[in-house]
């Protein structure tokens, strides 16, 4: 790898869009050089539903992070979410080639395809095989089988599917954008990239990332995924409820929201007010109590869900690290307090670390997601084979020789990056 290597990743939210450029550093630190921040346009829920308004925000969130940087941005590592993402477990299986009966890395790659191999209705594609754990000849719960000797060796794989068309028409407004997808990361896998720690991974944790109209949950036990899941959820439908509730405009009901939302409406004095916009001028005085019951209503539903989760991935009580909240919703004060009632385990704000010269802009919890896009990618530039031996979430994309090229404008070529396509 060149030391100036530089990735790229485009966190395409239903409320933001976020575009970020990052060099990648030795042992795949990463220095942020450029962020761009644009409200999204065109994506409900997680996915397209207007090509023309998406490629538009795209292009002004890729503009934003390409004046801040000096880079351009060719290719890029992208989020993928919405309702159409799936996942199963399988086990793949090869038989070990070398002579001496040692496994390589090549041999632990081999067991990773076969994992792939799933059989899928046509419109659906793979967009991760996370290898869980291996297998040497019957003793199980091996964590890096290279090295190994063995005659058959077995992975147990997280396999993450989406649907074909949602992927594509994402992939259509990244091109119309001028951007190749470099490798799509299931968008909690990025969160989880930029907040987690390897203990929390190691004693077993959930991440949820509550956006603007999703909440994706992604839960790790002994260092590897082992339960995704996504529902249509978020701070859109918080937005929603007050501007329903308290007759007020949508843009007046968000500014509420942040300005005067808590998750916790019984912590609220009764006596504060907040002045409602009605529609078309005017207004009225509400009790804040009023406000953050609808807040703790809805938070109530998405916690629920989360709690929901936490049980169908068959680990609940085994989560000694809890669970730990990112998006922007994570942001809401009270809902670490809410959190931890619902799902009766301790419950923390994850905010992105790992990289060096993000701005105050890009600090919270909405952003770990794009900033987990650069760690993702320079991981997989740095060594993507080792990573995926210690079960550490890694795109497991076939490598197809494509190749993507970030040019630095000034005319300099920057650096090339291994393409991991779905
Ligand atoms: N300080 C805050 N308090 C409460 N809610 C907040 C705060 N900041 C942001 N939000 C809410 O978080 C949501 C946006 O979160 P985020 O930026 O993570 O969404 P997204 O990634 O664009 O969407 P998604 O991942 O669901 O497609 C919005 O509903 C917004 O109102
Ligand atoms: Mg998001």
């Amino acid at each position: 790898m060149s030391k100036d290597a530089v990735v790229a990743g485009i966190d395409i939210g239903s409320s933001k869009i976020c575009a970020l450029l990052g060099e990648v550093q030795r042992e795949g630190r990463v220095h942020v050089l450029g962020v761009g921040v644009v409200p999204s346009k065109g994506i409900r829920r997680g996915v397209v539903v207007n090509i023309e308004q998406a490629v538009e925000a795209i292009s002004a969130a890729v503009a934003k992070a390409e004046r801040a940087s000096g880079y351009k941005i060719v290719s890029a590592y992208v989020t993928v979410s919405g309702a159409h993402i799936a996942s199963l477990n399988n086990r793949g299986v090869v038989g070990v080639a070398g002579e001496e009966r040692i496994i390589r890395e090549e041999d632990v790659q081999r067991a990773v395809e076969a994992a792939r191999v799933i059989s899928l209705p046509a419109d659906r594609q793979i967009v991760h095989v996370i290898p869980r754990s291996f297998v040497v000849d019957g003793q199980d719960g091996v964590h890096n089988p290279a090295g190994m000797a063995g005659y058959r060796l077995e992975v147990d794989a997280h396999v993450i599917t989406g649907g074909t068309t949602a992927i594509q028409n994402m992939a259509r407004c990244l091109s119309r954008a001028g951007v190749e997808v470099a490798g799509l990361v299931f968008e909690p896998l990025a969160s989880a990239a930029a907040v987690l720690s390897d203990e929390e991974r190691e004693m077993g944790v959930a991440l949820a990332d509550i956006g603007g109209g999703t909440t994706n949950l992604v839960a790790f036990m002994e260092g590897s995924v082992c339960h995704t899941s996504v529902a249509p959820l978020g701070g859109g439908h918080v937005t929603n409820d007050i501007a329903v509730g308290l007759r007020t405009p949508l843009g007046s009901a968000e500014e509420l929201k942040l300005a005067a939302g808590q998750a916790l409406y019984a912590e609220v004095a009764p006596d504060e007010v907040v002045r409602i916009p009605g529609f078309g001028g005017g207004g009225s005085e509400v009790s804040r109590r009023r406000l953050c019951e609808i807040v703790e209503a809805r938070l109530e539903e998405v916690c629920t869900a989360i709690a929901g989760e936490v049980v169908r991935s068959g680990y609940d009580g085994l989560l000694p690290a809890g669970v730990v909240l990112t998006g922007g919703v994570a942001e809401t004060p009270g809902i670490e307090t809410l959190a931890q009632e619902i799902c009766r385990l301790p419950v923390r704000t994850g905010r992105p670390h790992g990289v060096s010269g993000l701005g105050d802009l890009a600090r919270g919890p909405g952003y770990a997601a794009g900033v987990g896009l650069l760690l993702w990618g320079a991981q997989a530039e740095y060594s993507p084979a080792a990573a995926a031996s210690v079960g550490k979430p890694v795109p497991t994309g076939r490598a197809d020789g494509r190749r993507a090229v970030l040019a630095k404008s000034a005319g300099r070529v920057g650096v090339w990056l291994r393409s991991f396509l779905p």
